[in-house]
């Protein structure tokens, strides 16, 4: 069974309340925990860390460090992405979520590995409650899929995807060493620049009429290294930290940033992937565009054999195929780490 979009939905006339199925089971204490206080969400100016004096880019490589270790979540800026591109590419998103619902159809895809997949909520099949989104999820590295529609969509994408592939790629030689490893350590090891997955998430949360009562997305951590996150300008996505939940209040063109699974199971649990979840608004649509970067599909990945042979510090995680991690993410309900756990 086909389900309607969030976008048709909301476009309904008069929906003054969502159906039911939308309704998330809150957590009376959730509310009470709620706290902005983003000046302290971590900053890392790439610019220093790529281009910095010795002293500048070690200062960047343990702050780097010190945002992985603390929270998992922090804000890039000076990242030489041009602002065009991310404004050109949230536009294009726009226009593929507008092509007509049997065009969309077409993307819909069957298995959750299919290189290209459109839908609704996050896994409907095996979704208890809904969640108030629309996406388009596509693999696009190693090798590179797209939809052939709207016009122009792919190769702007192409070009943004090559974009942040290489900011992820300069990140990652700054986390490596940031763990006292050698700059290339992790991209060897987990095979990262000629096999590394790489995904183009786009999510469109139109406007929800009971913001409070639904989520855009449920808590959940990233099954792979990093994700890279760009917004038009509407904020959503809220960071748990010391078992919080801060409302992330973007700086404008910066990349919001998160640690996801595989990076810690290779920090031996240093670095611990983030748990965020995606908040509604009454107002407007909000678009996002995550790019998760991740190991090699085939590589089985276990914490890095420098950081645990001294014997001071046995493995936490046992080895996992990163293609097998994958599926079972994407065909599971989203639900916190109930998967890292299994590992
Ligand atoms: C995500 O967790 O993948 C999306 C979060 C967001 O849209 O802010
Ligand atoms: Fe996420």
């Amino acid at each position: 069974p086909i389900l309607t979009s969030v976008k048709k939905l909301s476009e309904s006339s008069q929906v003054t309340s969502i159906p039911s199925t939308y309704t998330y089971p809150v957590n009376p204490q959730d509310k009470s925990v709620l706290i902005d206080y983003d000046s302290k969400i971590p900053i890392v100016d790439f610019s220093l860390l790529t281009s910095g004096t010795p002293e500048q880019r070690s200062k960047a490589i343990s702050d780097l460090g010190k945002a992985c270790e603390d929270w998992g979540f922090f804000l890039v800026i000076n990242h030489g992405v041009p602002e065009e591109l991310m404004k050109a590419v949230m536009d294009g998103s726009l226009r593929f979520f507008y092509l007509s619902e049997e065009e969309k159809h077409e993307y819909q895809g069957k298995h959750v590995l299919d290189p290209i997949r459109c839908g609704t909520s996050f896994n409907a099949s095996v979704d208890k409650v809904l969640f108030w989104r629309d996406f388009l999820k596509v693999f696009v590295y190693p090798e590179f899929h797209f939809p052939d529609k709207p016009a122009g969509f792919s190769q702007l994408s192409s070009e943004y995807c090559k974009r942040t592939r290489e900011v992820t790629r300069e990140l990652l030689k700054g986390i490596s060493l940031s763990l006292g490893l050698e700059a290339d350590y992790l991209d060897t090891a987990l095979n990262v620049k000629s096999e590394g997955l790489q995904v183009f998430i786009a999510n469109l949360y139109p406007p929800c009429p009971q913001p409070e009562l639904a989520l855009g997305m449920p808590p959940h951590s990233d099954h792979g290294l990093l994700t890279l996150l760009i917004q038009n300008g509407i904020n959503g996505l809220q960071v748990q930290h010391n078992g919080k939940w801060v409302n992330v209040n973007a700086i404008p063109n910066s990349f919001l940033v998160n640690t996801g699974d595989h990076l810690e199971i290779f920090s031996n649990g240093k670095y611990r992937s983030n748990i965020h979840r995606a908040a509604l608004n009454n107002k407007g649509t909000r678009i996002s565009i995550a790019v998760p970067t991740g190991p090699s599909l085939d590589v089985v990945v276990t914490p890095a054999s420098k950081l645990v042979e001294n014997g001071n510090h046995p493995p936490a995680y046992v080895g996992m195929k990163y293609k097998d991690y994958l599926e079972l993410q994407q065909s599971s309900m989203l639900d916190g780490k109930a998967v890292l756990d299994r590992v």
